[in-house]
């Protein structure tokens, strides 16, 4: 089983591929994101550890994200990693441990990025989690998650300060890793600007 990365900036797109690749070849789906918000939601240590660093769009330190990585993958044949690793730090641990079969990097421009966005809703049910878009993926029923029913609402860090601090933050601290990985002959791009079930299959293929 494949050990995927996809890497790109925040809103190009990485949560909505790794769902459609991991439904495709049954491997789990590991968002650090995600984690976080659990973490945040549960009122875990962590949660509250990383609560500042989430809302104001900066990045978790390398130590916390690390070593809850390590736990979410030991013992996993294959998987896809959404939001991680972020920082050349991060990177290089994992490869201290594991052995990546592929990067697909996800390009889309800045202002393709601020649409989506600003038209990001998910489900406020934490068990569900489904993502839409108002303009490119809108729920059937207005304000209303089309599998579970409950409201949909924006990301807290989806509004327009801390969405471009994310943005900044990407440039500074993750681009760098597009480099690291092409000299490690492991990078694949792939245009994010394409309606998502082609971007699905440009991601398939630079897997295979
Ligand atoms: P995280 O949750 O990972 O956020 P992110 O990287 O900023 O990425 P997003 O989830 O915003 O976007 P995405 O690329 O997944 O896009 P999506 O598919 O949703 O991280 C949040 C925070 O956690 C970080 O800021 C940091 O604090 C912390 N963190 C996480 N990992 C960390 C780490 N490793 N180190 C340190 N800190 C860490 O799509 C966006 C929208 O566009 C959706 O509405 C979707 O429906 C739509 N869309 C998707 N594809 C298309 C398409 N092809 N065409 C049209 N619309 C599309």
């Amino acid at each position: 089983m494949p050990k995927i990365i996809l890497l790109g900036p925040p809103g190009t797109g990485k949560g909505t591929q790794a769902g459609l690749l991991c439904a495709s070849i049954k491997v789990p789906h590991l968002c650090t994101g995600d984690m976080m918000r659990k973490a945040m939601a549960d009122d875990t240590p962590t949660g509250r550890l990383v609560k500042p660093c989430m809302a104001s769009g900066a990045l978790v330190p390398d130590s916390i994200i690390i070593e809850v990585v390590k736990e979410a993958i030991r013992g996993l044949p294959g998987y896809v990693l959404d939001g991680f690793p972020r920082t050349v730090f991060q990177a290089e641990a994992l490869s201290a441990i594991e052995s990546i079969d592929r990067v697909v990097s996800i390009e889309t421009p800045p202002e393709v990025i601020v649409e989506r966005l600003s038209n990001r809703r998910i489900c406020s049910n934490p068990a569900c989690g489904a993502v839409y878009n108002l303009a490119s993926n809108p729920p059937k029923i207005a304000f209303t998650c089309d599998k579970c029913s409950d409201v949909l609402k924006a990301r807290a860090d989806d509004n327009p300060e801390i969405a471009l601090r994310r943005q900044q933050t990407y440039l500074k601290e993750t681009a760098p890793l597009i480099d690291f990985y092409k000299a490690k002959g492991l990078l694949r791009p792939v245009d994010g600007t394409k309606p998502m079930e082609e971007v699905a299959i440009s991601v398939m293929a630079a897997i295979c």
